[in-house]
């Protein structure tokens, strides 16, 4: 058998290099080694309040950027969570075998509830609907920045424990993060993720940012005091300018050390601007084609669903079956 490869991006915010780099753009190269599904988790975005016009157009825009990068809907399903009632589903019987302690110790959710006054319960399970999304197709591997990590082996612990109480159901999903940009930082403050809510215009280079302005927030970005690039030295900004130059171009790790050793940090962020700038301009372009349709983006998504809501909802009655609760005779 195929195996399966999964993974989600939330529609909540203006999709960045770090979202590209630390998960769609290993999606498109990794795709046609799998069966493949990837997620536009909206049931996800909603454990913060977001605001019902714009969650609906940037359901639509994150479709559109996954067929620009490259995810072939040829191959791939691509998939509107909520559209597939089983993800919720799921998720509850998942909800019912979870401790909470073990929700309690997620970073995410940590940082997350500190930044807001009042928090919904919805934000706290979160990494179950995260896990039921995994589950659910059975998948084999799930390709993921770094800071998903952490909810990767909640899931993982949940489906064991599923699996010992009720007997083997799941498969155990495998992490794979890409060499190198699995953790992308904010060009303002390296010393944070780079990330769709933080606000500031110097933080992140979304990906549909035009090219002066994705110039302009790199030539902007925080450095260290060193006269030019020391690979021995360095600071986390030049650290990041350096990996965000790597995971664009492949380069090797010695091409690298060759080009920008001692270089100063005007050319070297002229050069990351420039690399950043070629690799997004042609799937801006396709974005534009794209979206110029949006009949063609609705048929992709209804046959994302339709293609995989049969694989979920035998996953949702097998678990029911294993469970004991109520499912008909015939
Ligand atoms: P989300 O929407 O925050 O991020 C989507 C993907 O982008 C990666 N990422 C980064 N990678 C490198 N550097 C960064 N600064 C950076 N910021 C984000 C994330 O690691 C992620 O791979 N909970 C998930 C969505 C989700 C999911 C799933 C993922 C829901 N269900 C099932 C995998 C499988 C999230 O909030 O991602």
């Amino acid at each position: 058998m195929i195996p399966r490869v999964l993974s989600g991006i939330q529609p909540s915010g203006n999709l960045h290099i770090g979202n590209y780099l630390g998960a769609l753009g290993n999606w498109v190269k990794i795709q046609h080694q799998y069966e493949s599904i990837f997620c536009i988790v909206d049931l996800h975005a909603i454990t913060v309040y977001q605001k019902p016009e714009e969650l609906r157009s940037k359901i639509r825009e994150i479709a559109g950027i996954f067929v620009a990068a490259g995810i072939d809907p040829e191959h791939s399903r691509i998939v509107v969570q909520s559209t597939v009632p089983a993800h919720a589903e799921l998720a509850w019987l998942l909800t019912c075998v979870t401790p909470m302690g073990w929700l309690e110790r997620m970073t995410q959710f940590k940082a997350k509830a500190a930044a807001q006054e009042s928090i919904g319960d919805g934000l706290f399970q979160y990494p179950v609907l995260m896990a039921a999304d995994i589950l659910l197709y059975q998948a084999n591997v799930v390709p993921v920045g770094e800071d998903q990590m952490q909810h990767l082996e909640l899931a993982r612990d949940i489906a064991q424990r599923f699996n010992s109480l009720y007997g083997d159901t799941f498969t155990m999903p495998a992490t794979k993060l890409p060499s190198v940009g699995a953790r992308i930082m904010g060009l303002d403050d390296p010393t944070a993720k780079m990330s769709k809510s933080a606000s500031g215009s110097g933080h992140a280079v979304a990906l549909l940012d035009p090219p002066d302005r994705i110039k302009k927030t790199i030539m902007r970005a925080t450095t260290d005091s060193n006269p030019g690039v020391d690979f021995e030295t360095m600071g986390p900004g030049v650290a990041n300018l350096l990996a965000i130059f790597q995971a664009f171009s492949g380069w090797t790790d010695d091409a690298m050390r060759t080009n920008f050793s001692g270089m100063r940090y005007g050319d070297l962020k002229k050069q990351v601007a420039e690399m950043t700038i070629s690799c997004l301009e042609p799937m801006q372009k396709r974005y534009q084609e794209i979206t110029a349709d949006p009949e063609y983006l609705d048929g992709i998504l209804q046959r994302g669903a339709d293609v995989v809501t049969p694989i979920a909802n035998a996953t949702v009655k097998l678990v029911k079956e294993r469970m004991g609760i109520y499912t008909p005779a015939r």
